[in-house]
């Protein structure tokens, strides 16, 4: 098949994508943020869509156009985002997380716009919480959940301890610091790692990497079902 007609496979399965960054205020002008384009997510939604998925994006701040035929929730904050996720995690078949949702939120939200004073300043940061680990733990036996680990070291290793801590079926693992990988590219090199064995997949398009992942989850819930 080529990547234009690909079989719906996927027809009336209900697929929930966080995608992108989150924007943690700061004061009324200023945010913390990453890296996170929302390629990869988006390029899961847009593949699953035309496998006949039933799609949900929940999706931060990003600079791509919402996918037409998926339903799109779009928020800001990592709060924001795992409301939305929680809010409709019951209805889903599966659930992947490749937002790079902001581990932490500035402590105070300034209600003004700060001014600025002689010496440093200092935010303090508290913890936002884990969607996925949530999801996780909540997680029904005919549900499939998958998240993505981008590292820069232990690429394998950290990957597999998510997978196992946060109670997934898959994880995506994703090596940073390789050129064509990553923040930003429209490529990408990563291994599927499962609760048995890992797949190294070569340089792929996100779109190609996105309808492996897909493979996979299918491949699971065949497997599982049977
Ligand atoms: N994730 C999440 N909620 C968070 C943080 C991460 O749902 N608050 C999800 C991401 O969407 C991704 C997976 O968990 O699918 C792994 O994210 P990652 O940042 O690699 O792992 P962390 O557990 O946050 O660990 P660390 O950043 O310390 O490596
Ligand atoms: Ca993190």
């Amino acid at each position: 098949f080529t990547e234009r007609d690909k079989p719906r496979d996927l027809a009336g399965v209900r697929l929930l994508v966080t995608a992108g960054r989150n924007a943690e205020p700061i004061d009324p002008v200023r945010y913390v943020t990453n890296r996170s384009t929302g390629k990869m997510g988006y390029a899961i939604v847009e593949a699953a869509l035309r496998r006949g998925a039933l799609v949900t994006l929940v999706t931060g701040p990003s600079e791509l156009a919402p996918p037409s035929g998926a339903t799109t929730v779009q928020v800001q904050t990592g709060l924001e985002m795992y409301e939305a996720v929680m809010a409709r995690v019951e209805e889903q078949d599966v659930i992947i997380g490749a937002a790079a949702v902001a581990d932490y939120r500035p402590k105070l939200r300034h209600e003004q716009k700060l001014k600025k004073k002689e010496g440093n300043l200092l935010i303090e940061f508290e913890r936002n919480p884990d969607i996925l680990l949530e999801v996780g733990q909540r997680k029904r036996d005919d549900q499939l959940l998958v998240g993505f680990a981008a590292e820069t070291e232990n690429v394998l290793e950290n990957a597999r301890g998510k997978l196992m801590r946060k109670g997934a079926d898959l994880f995506v693992a994703n090596d940073v610091s390789q050129s064509g990988a990553g923040f930003g590219t429209d490529t990408n090199i990563v291994t599927l790692v499962d609760r048995e064995a890992e797949i190294a997949l070569p340089l792929l398009s996100k779109l190609e990497v996105a309808d492996r992942i897909l493979d996979h989850v299918l491949n699971m819930r065949t497997r599982r079902s049977s």
